[in-house]
């Protein structure tokens, strides 16, 4: 089984936690991408999802599956996206695919948010992948003083440009001990407009696919 297998396996497990009648939060990525493929075989049963980045309303529509604007829809109850890392907490890193603020957006507004993901995602401590912290553009200089005074690396993610019309700072070199500290602390400073880290709310399930198909993990 190769690494898109196990990402696979791992959405087709959170296909049961989607029930008749809900609308579902929708993550960004390529295990986003398979869950969407799989939930376009059930979306009958639905009845919308809300989607957190461009990328995936086009997969969607594609599909037919009605998208929503999550201002006329309230709270949902699931929410279901991939992850850079998680550690054993589920406190994640996200945005390797730039979609970090309005992922924290929809899952911040979902009762239940289901991280899946192959199993290398699984780390002791985050910090090993970049973390993206995505940034006003005049604050870009400012913001990377700041993240080195914090013991980062950070580097502009060269060509690209958010669905909000910002900035991604990756930032290299950081061992995050303290995730919940380390996303306040990086969330105030003017300019930022998302840190990368969900520790504030976490994951409340992650679901990795190995070899041997998915496996739940729970916080510990
Ligand atoms: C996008 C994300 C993705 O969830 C993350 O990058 C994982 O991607 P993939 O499922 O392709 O491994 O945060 O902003």
């Amino acid at each position: 089984m190769n690494a898109d297998d196990m990402k696979k396996a791992a959405a087709e497990a959170a296909i049961e936690y989607v029930e008749n009648g809900m609308i579902v939060g929708i993550g960004t990525g390529s295990t986003a991408n398979h869950f969407i493929d799989l939930l376009a075989k059930i979306k009958s049963r639905i009845d919308g999802t809300v989607a957190s980045s461009e990328a995936s309303a086009e997969r969607l529509r594609g599909h037919g599956i009605p998208v929503l604007d999550l201002n006329q829809v309230g709270d949902l109850q699931l929410y279901v996206d991939g992850a850079d890392e998680s550690n054993e907490q589920l406190h994640l890193i996200k945005g390797g695919g730039g979609a970090l603020t309005r992922e924290k957006i929809v899952a911040g507004a979902s009762e239940k948010f289901v991280c899946i993901a192959d199993e290398s995602k699984l780390v002791r401590v985050l910090g090993k992948f970049p973390l993206p912290v995505e940034v006003i553009p005049m604050a870009q200089s400012f913001i990377a003083r700041q993240l080195v005074k914090l013991g980062g690396q950070p580097t502009l993610r060269e060509g690209f440009v958010t669905d909000n019309g910002n900035i991604i700072l990756d930032v290299h070199n950081l061992e995050i001990m303290e995730p919940v500290k380390l996303e306040q602390q990086i969330n105030m400073l003017p300019g930022v407009v998302t840190v990368g880290i969900f520790a504030y709310r976490p994951a409340d399930v992650l679901i990795l696919g190995g070899p041997d198909g998915a496996r739940t993990v729970m916080p510990k």
